[in-house]
């Protein structure tokens, strides 16, 4: 507006490697160049426009609320993939899976317990970054899947994903390989791709072929017999797969790659929130005694939570607890680039129409302005005197404002379903730094009245 350009933060690298791996170097070193103002990243040759603050967020959504995202899909082809994914995440859909997730959670603590090498009678040790990962790595695939998704299945899964690690690093750090030409030469990262798309087609058409095999036995025994057989791998993959068709549907491609987005990315950003809820929890052993009591609280007379009712109110501390987790520790750390459709003045400075924008989310999510001087510490009953519109532009969580992620619901069950089972149990703890002992490593302590089943005493627990 005075004529002063925005200033501009050169990351180097021609790929955007920085901004992906390094993301707090990045948003630091923006943050010292441009203070409160907007900036410009350029990596190689991407220049986008950072904005950090709720002003900057309503200004930016203001008469232009439908921003097209420049991932690998928008406008029309991603809604015709969103119409055939939403109904399958839900939020009535979700509730169903909260019995499931139950399941999971617990065989999940069964088998830290029988790994844990320092496990001991009412005690153990999970190191909660690794642990944490294999709860999701269970869940999501379930929540697509369904009952076609057995150890076997898991088995492959895990093999899949580190195949699908090495490929995805290789294509963001990687100088040619964003090159169509390069990935066509015999080069050791095009044969873990090609691998990789062979391997991931692979899984997904066996499922679907062992669910139809399942099912059409089922369909078979029903036209034999007067019963109607309830059961079957009536799984919500096959659902969403009816949409992949040739003429004006999803092409495979689209179905396999939304896959890949919604279990890949999504078990580790949901393993990693995990970990850093427990991790403050330990740290902050007032609010989790607090928690605990919520939790106890909500038993009826014969010990049985109501989950549906719980997890469904929004003024409880499980509740803040997810949302304060959510806000310090963020999916991710830029949000997906979009364009503006208009031109824009946001500060001081005018942006003409197309111009590509990123959010830096942990910014935003401690901004003193919306959230007070204490913005970056982790106190959960925060959210008790604030009303959502407080923060309505100033919180990035599944998205901005209503938010974009597919799997809100189902995390959101996850989250909850997984706090409520393993703090009934266990009281967190930090353990002692010490020889063999990890950043990240928890200790897991059963609550007393199960230790005293095991003949433990009080004391010995509290000595830990
Ligand atoms: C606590 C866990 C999670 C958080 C905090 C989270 C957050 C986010 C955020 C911030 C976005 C970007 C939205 C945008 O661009 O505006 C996103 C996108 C997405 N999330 Fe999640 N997510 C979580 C778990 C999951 C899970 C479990 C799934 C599995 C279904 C999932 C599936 C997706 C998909 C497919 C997208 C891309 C949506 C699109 O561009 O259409 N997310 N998520």
């Amino acid at each position: 507006m005075d004529g002063v350009p925005m200033k501009e933060l050169n990351v180097g690298g021609t790929s955007k490697a920085a901004i992906v791996f390094l993301p707090l170097q990045v948003s630091k070193k923006g943050e010292s160049l441009a203070h409160d103002e907007p900036y410009v990243l350029r990596n190689g040759k991407h220049r986008e426009v950072v904005i950090h603050t709720a002003e900057h967020v309503r200004e930016f959504l203001r008469k232009d609320s439908k921003g097209q995202c420049v991932g690998a899909l928008h406008g029309e082809e991603w809604r015709v993939v969103r119409r055939h994914f939403d109904p399958v995440y839900t939020h009535g859909v979700s509730l169903t899976l909260i019995n499931p997730f139950k399941q999971e959670v617990e065989s999940w603590l069964k088998a830290l317990k029988n790994d844990s090498l320092r496990a001991g009678v009412g005690r153990m040790v999970v190191h909660a970054p690794t642990s944490c990962g294999l709860l999701p790595l269970r869940v999501i695939p379930l929540s697509f899947y369904g009952e076609a998704f057995d150890d076997e299945e898991y088995s492959k899964l895990v093999r899949i994903s580190a195949m699908q690690k090495q490929a995805l690093k290789n294509a963001v750090v990687g100088r040619w390989q964003k090159y169509k030409w390069y990935n066509m030469l015999p080069t050791s990262s095009s044969r873990i791709l090609e691998q990789y798309q062979q391997e991931w087609k692979g899984f997904n058409t066996a499922i679907l072929d062992k669910a139809r095999i399942v099912w059409d036995i089922i369909i078979t025994l029903v036209a034999f017999s007067a019963n109607t057989i309830q059961s079957g791998m009536d799984i919500p993959a096959n659902h969403v797969f009816q949409g992949v068709k040739p003429e004006d549907g999803m092409s495979m491609d689209q179905y396999l790659q939304t896959i890949d987005e919604m279990i890949f990315t999504n078990i580790d950003i949901t393993g990693n929130i995990l970990a850093f809820m427990f991790g403050k929890l330990a740290k902050h052993p007032d609010f989790q005694q607090r928690l605990f009591e919520e939790i106890v609280s909500q038993k009826d007379e014969v010990g049985l939570i109501d989950f549906k009712n719980y997890l469904a109110r929004q003024t409880t501390l499980l509740h803040y607890l997810c949302l304060e987790s959510v806000r310090l520790h963020p999916a991710i750390s830029f949000s997906v680039p979009e364009h503006t459709t208009v031109d824009k003045v946001i500060g001081r400075y005018k942006i003409p129409a197309h111009t590509p924008f990123v959010i830096d989310v942990c910014r935003l999510n401690t901004n003193a302005l919306t959230w007070g001087a204490d913005g970056s510490e982790f106190r959960p009953e925060r959210f008790s005197e604030l009303s959502p519109n407080d923060y309505r532009y100033g919180f990035m969580r599944f998205g901005i404002v209503s938010g974009k992620c597919l799997g809100k619901h189902m995390a959101d069950v996850l989250m909850k379903v997984a706090l409520i089972i393993i703090l009934e149990k266990y009281k967190i703890e930090e353990v002692e730094m010490n020889i063999g002992v990890k950043p990240g490593d928890l200790a897991f302590i059963t609550h007393v009245d199960e230790a005293l089943e095991y003949g433990v005493e009080l004391a010995v627990f509290s000595s830990f």
